[in-house]
């Protein structure tokens, strides 16, 4: 890709600890570990931030509950996440706790310059706490009997109390200005216009101190408070940016990786990503991300999901069920970045076998054993040169990797599952229409290379164009072709950086033996109780 960066941080939210990663964790993470390895395959230096945030009265209260101490409950829970992280194969650079002691020394850096700006005060705040969002609740969005609409199990809390605040009435000219400067600031448009009116309707100073509670950093100004869980949480991506040698100040974090090019959350969580972060940046005097992508909400079989509905989907049974691959790709594929989607099982299974077993693996195996049988095992020689232009595999090709280049930069992952898959839906078709094993026969075997090579070159694009979102998948096509990459070793990606463009296949290479990439998923035994 021409435009790509060189270099490209991006984060994942930090998240709470308060139980085990639930499924909309693993989505967000799973695709900024696609775009982090399209970042990486392209040749850019790439940081991927993942991690927890750890403080504030939601943890403190589940760790009471369950008898442990705070920490030690962080430390079990965090393990919770690196580990479902690397069962679902997501490649992170960094992994940010909030209790890291580094990030201590960064907040308190950070809530001096803000603090030194004039932009912190002592006030009263009173209103309707909502525990599990950690956040004040205006009254006309709560449902009937003072219940969040998003924890409708639990009723908020009434808080009146001495607070400080962050002045962020100050800031929201400057943030309609930035907003209009850089249009892509907050994507996609429908979640820009949601900001844009929020802000419009005028901006109200935010607490940013809590009494009564523990778990977290003093307010170095008053240590009788204790900072609001999200003003630390937000500068855990900041802490993030320090080498694991470095000593912990804001200069040394913001050196090499900042500003940081994109921020990918749940919606839930946009005003404070798109209104507060970038508030509170701009207090401190520093530059503001490049891109804040707020993602939809995931349901399950058209439901809500949720633990008092019963409905949630396991994302630790759903990969040991099915493989990272086919997770990585249904998610990625059938559900448009941006907006809401669905999972129901029989549909998972049946998109993924049709596209992964069927459209993509089948077709590999039978060109290969054509292969095996009319080319004596190896990449049939032809001249590229030769080949009609209107070629229907070769004109697909030519574009194919611009095209998906494109949708990874917008973030439109299921248009890159789409650019692959019609690869290898039209090389199906071509092979069936052409009928090779019958040329073969008459002895007209300079066209059966022809139909092989350009077959076995759809392919191997097609896995190089998937190969961040099922890099298992695509290693074990591209180890078929002869090659002996693997997309999973970083370092030797950069061997592979022409290899979106069509004709890359070198005639001559010996072929593997066939054998199938992608094994067909079966819905599992119900559990019998
Ligand atoms: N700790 C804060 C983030 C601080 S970032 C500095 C937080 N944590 S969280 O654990 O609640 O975050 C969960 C993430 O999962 C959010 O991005 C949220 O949008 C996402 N999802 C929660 N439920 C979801 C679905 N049902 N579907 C998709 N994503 C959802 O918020």
């Amino acid at each position: 890709m021409s435009d790509c960066p060189t270099r490209f941080a991006l984060t994942t939210p930090l998240y709470y600890v308060n139980d085990l990663p639930h499924i909309g964790s693993a989505y967000t993470t799973i695709a900024a570990d696609v775009l982090a390895r399209f970042y990486r395959l392209q040749g850019a230096e790439v940081l991927l931030i993942t991690g927890t945030d750890e403080h504030g009265q939601k943890i403190q209260r589940t760790a009471e509950k369950l008898g442990r101490s705070p920490q030690s409950h962080c430390d079990l829970i965090a393990a919770g996440f690196q580990d479902l992280w690397q069962q679902l194969n997501i490649h992170y650079d960094r992994f940010s706790r909030t209790t890291d002691p580094r990030h201590a020394a960064i907040v308190k850096e950070f809530f001096q310059r803000v603090w030194d700006n004039g932009d912190i005060y002592l006030g009263q705040q009173q209103g309707w706490y909502c525990v599990d969002c950690e956040e004040f609740k205006e009254e006309r969005d709560l449902l009937a009997n003072q219940h969040c609409p998003i924890h409708i199990n639990r009723p908020v809390e009434w808080r009146d109390e001495k607070n400080y605040f962050f002045k962020l009435s100050k800031y929201q000219d400057a943030l309609l200005a930035h907003y209009q400067a850089h249009p892509d600031f907050i994507q996609p448009p429908s979640r820009r216009n949601e900001v844009l009116s929020f802000v419009e309707r005028g901006l109200q100073d935010f607490s940013i101190s809590r009494v009564n509670l523990d778990w977290g950093f003093p307010i170095p100004v008053d240590p009788s408070h204790t900072i609001y869980v999200w003003f630390d949480a937000l500068l855990g991506y900041v802490t993030a940016l320090l080498e694991p040698d470095q000593a912990p100040t804001l200069e040394n974090a913001l050196k090499k990786w900042w500003p940081i090019n994109l921020h990918l959350i749940g919606k839930d969580i946009l005003r404070f990503h798109a209104v507060y972060w970038p508030a509170m940046l701009m207090s401190a005097g520093l530059p503001l991300p490049e891109r804040v992508f707020g993602h939809g909400f995931l349901t399950k079989d058209g439901q809500k999901m949720g633990k008092s509905l019963g409905n949630t989907l396991n994302p630790y049974e759903l990969v040991a069920n099915f493989g990272a691959d086919a997770v990585r790709y249904y998610f990625m594929k059938e559900i448009e970045f941006g907006r809401d989607g669905d999972y129901a099982e029989t549909r998972f299974i049946n998109i993924v076998n049709a596209d992964l077993a069927n459209d993509l693996g089948n077709l590999l195996n039978r060109t290969l054993k054509m292969a095996g049988k009319y080319c004596q095992g190896l990449v049939p020689a032809v001249d590229l040169q030769q080949l009609a232009s209107e070629h229907p595999l070769m004109s697909l090709g030519q574009t194919a990797g611009a095209t998906a280049s494109q949708a990874y930069g917008e973030l439109n992952f299921s248009l890159v599952c789409q650019t692959a898959l019609t690869l290898a839906r039209t090389g199906n078709k071509y092979l069936d229409d052409q009928a090779p094993w019958s040329l073969y026969k008459k002895g007209e075997l300079d066209q059966v290379a022809e139909i092989l090579y350009t077959v076995l070159e759809s392919v191997r694009l097609a896995a190089f164009l998937l190969a961040p979102i099922i890099p298992h998948t695509a290693t074990k096509i591209y180890q078929q072709l002869g090659y002996s990459s693997d997309f999973q070793q970083s370092q030797a990606l950069k061997a592979l950086a022409a290899h979106d463009q069509w004709g890359i296949l070198p005639p001559g290479q010996p072929l593997a033996s066939p054998e199938p990439v992608f094994q067909k998923l079966v819905a599992p035994e119900p559990v019998v109780v």
